[in-house]
């Protein structure tokens, strides 16, 4: 368990359906006070009365001037009645503004609070009072605000109309979320926010659909009350400081804003949390919970862009510098003005939460500060945009995607990196040199794909598994078009030297269909580890093609394959040395298997046993193609010829998977 601290905080939560009916005035009488300022908000005025009903010789005064966001004058005005009356407490009947109005005069006068919510807004149990002068919201952390008593009451939401109790309730659900990376973040309050997550996420859709259900009013509140305990020993994450910003200098309204923008800041801070995502991720039963949220906002009818909220995008440059200024020291990701400007334009925009999702992880600050400012964003975009735009008069299609895609990914890695000029100096020196080695006989390009991993992510991409075929890897720069034939039987050993190694099996379909007449070429590399085309004479070895027999089978002679390191004599090799990797592959055999109307086989058997099986210079080892070399002692081969020394055997059974129906080619 990594180290944490965390503020466990007072007060009394009484919880239950009519509650506040039959439990107020014992409860009370518990806290020994005996003159009440009752503050109630607007249309929950009548409800507050039939409440305190029964507490009547102790309501000394009723405050009812609430209004949202707690102006200083309304505070001023009800600390004013506080006084007036000698209140030795304060009762809030509401929702936010209640409370908070009720936190206002507590701050100054440090009288207990008594809380009846009526929403789920989840202020009621911490200890954050906020207050607006003008245009300007205040906030602070201050114990004496913390309600003593809190009464919860589900019948008391049960007419809270369906939008707003939908955008309560997700705003309930930002607060959770923002606990996993709030500067007070710690175990606990994450406990308390993921079952929140969890309820809440059920709670909500149920709701919207039936708003008199009373279960699922309950649940929503109980979630909403431990989103709230989190969030109050967690304190405000990115997600509330940009609501903060858009509420308090944009007037947009809160619950909304909230509802927007919280998939946007979980998929652009996830990158940096992934542990945190993960966590929200399970409580949602969701492997992408970004975009589980903004589904779940629009099943409830709430706005999904920033757009339809009112907010300008002229203002978008200014909020983001707005925010820049709040954003918490410790965010997991870097959250300069240019990055918030991007995640502000898709929240904006309305676009899926997905594409807010490419940050720089904190940690991995680079060198140089990022330029910051909406301005450089701007000018950064500029050039972005004009490229793409110079690729709009492509006829083919499928060129247009290709190559617009790889613009947006080029540019969006040299912003996330903040790419210098010498360093790109560097990348085109190493480009340079990775051409003038290749040549007939090097492929250093191919080299350079295999050890970044992008040759297996293409053939993942291409070869989807199909059920029961051998699985494809690498195919590697050593292939030759024009290898030798070699009989049924026959030897592709030639100039390449090492224990004679015996290769048999069959090639079939899925359906197991034997698949006589295969075309089989093989290739491989001798035992000190090269390939013929190594070979500084031109002479072949190791390689050579053959025909499956009438009933599918193969069989031909080779030598014992050993591992090898690949070609690291020029530029790739030092992008391995540099970042301290090793040449290596483990010993193998290269096939590749051509049987018309089925899909083509590019793979290798790898020797079981081998130290590099599991550090691949290429990524290419597959459990499934992992074989058993066996060696045997001098004297007679399956096929009949005596071996005079050690020999190796291996078998091979090759399933080959058949073609779908071709789509058309789009072309490029
Ligand atoms: C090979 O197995 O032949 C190979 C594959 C990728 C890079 C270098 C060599
Ligand atoms: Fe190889």
């Amino acid at each position: 368990m990594e180290p944490f601290a965390c503020d466990t905080l007072p007060g009394r939560v009484v919880f239950g359906a009519g509650a506040a009916r039959t439990a107020l005035a014992d409860e009370v009488a518990r806290l020994g006070v005996s003159r009440i300022l009752l503050i109630a908000a607007g249309g929950g005025e009548s409800v507050a009365r039939d409440l305190a009903a029964p507490l009547a010789d102790r309501i000394a005064g009723t405050f009812t001037g609430v209004q949202p966001h707690v102006p200083v004058e309304v505070a001023d005005a009800a600390r004013k009645q506080a006084a007036e009356v000698a209140a030795d407490a304060v009762l809030s009947v509401g929702g936010g503004s209640a409370t908070g109005t009720a936190k206002a005069v507590a701050l100054t006068t440090g009288l207990p609070v008594i809380a009846v919510p009526t929403t789920y807004a989840g202020s009621e149990v911490t200890p954050v009072w906020g207050l607006t002068e003008g245009e300007r919201k205040t906030t602070g952390v201050d114990a004496r605000v913390l309600p003593r008593l809190v009464i919860y009451d589900p019948e008391l939401t049960a007419s809270l109309p369906g939008p707003l109790s939908a955008a309560s309730g997700l705003n309930a659900m930002a607060h959770c979320v923002d606990a996993f990376w709030a500067p007070g973040r710690n175990p606990v309050s994450a406990l308390a926010a993921a079952e929140a997550i969890r309820v809440l996420a059920a709670a909500l859709p149920a709701v919207s659909r039936d708003g008199t259900d009373l279960d699922a009013r309950s649940d929503l509140l109980y979630g909403a009350y431990l989103a709230g305990t989190a969030f109050a020993v967690t304190g405000s994450g990115l997600h509330h400081k940009i609501c903060h910003v858009l509420g308090g200098r944009y007037g947009l309204p809160h619950a909304q804003t909230h509802a927007i923008m919280l998939p946007y800041v979980l998929a652009f801070n996830a990158p940096g949390a992934p542990d945190a995502a993960r966590q929200i991720g399970q409580a949602l039963g969701s492997e992408d919970p970004a975009a589980t949220l903004q589904a779940l906002a629009a099943q409830l009818g709430l706005p999904l862009g920033l757009r339809e909220i009112g907010l300008r995008e002229e203002d978008l440059a200014e909020a983001a510098q707005l925010i820049e200024a709040a954003v918490p020291a410790d965010n997991p990701v870097l959250a300069g003005a240019g990055a918030l400007q991007s995640l502000l334009r898709h929240a904006w925009a309305g676009d899926p939460a997905a594409t807010a999702g490419v940050t720089v992880a904190a940690g991995t600050v680079p060198a140089e500060p990022v330029p910051a400012g909406a301005a450089q964003g701007a000018r950064e975009a500029a050039v972005t945009d004009e490229v793409l735009a110079s690729f709009s008069g492509a006829d083919a299609p499928r060129y247009l995607e290709i190559m617009q895609s790889l613009v947006r990914h080029l540019h969006a890695f040299a912003r996330d990196v903040r790419l210098t000029e010498s360093e790109w100096q560097q990348g085109i020196d190493f480009l340079t040199r990775a051409g003038h080695i290749t040549d007939d006989r090097r492929q250093e390009f191919i080299l350079l794909s295999d050890v970044l991993g992008l040759s297996m992510l293409t053939v993942a991409i291409n070869a989807p598994a199909s059920a029961g075929a051998t699985e494809s890897t690498v195919f590697g720069p050593f292939f030759v078009a024009d290898a030798p034939e070699v009989p049924l039987g026959g030897d592709i050993a030639g100039a390449a030297k090492g224990r004679p190694c015996y290769v048999s099996g069959t090639v079939r379909g899925t359906a197991g269909e034997p698949l006589p007449g295969a075309r089989i070429e093989v290739w491989e590399s001798d035992e000190d580890g090269f390939y013929d085309v190594q070979y500084p004479d031109g002479r072949t070895g190791g390689r050579g093609w053959l025909r499956s027999a009438p009933d599918g089978a193969y069989r031909f002679w080779s030598v014992r394959p050993a591992p090898y390191p690949i070609p690291d004599d020029g530029p790739v090799g030092d992008l391995l040395t540099a970042a301290g990797r090793g040449p290596m592959r483990p010993a193998h055999l290269h096939f590749k298997v051509d049987v018309p109307g089925y899909r083509t086989l590019i793979t290798h058997i790898f020797a079981a046993g081998d130290p590099y099986l599991d550090r691949d210079a290429v990524f290419g080892v597959k459990d499934s193609l992992i074989t058993d070399f066996a060696e045997h002692p001098p004297g007679p081969a399956p096929d009949g010829r005596l071996v005079n020394g050690p020999w190796t055997s291996v078998t091979f059974d090759i399933v080959l998977a058949p073609l779908p129906p071709t789509p058309q080619d789009p072309g490029i």
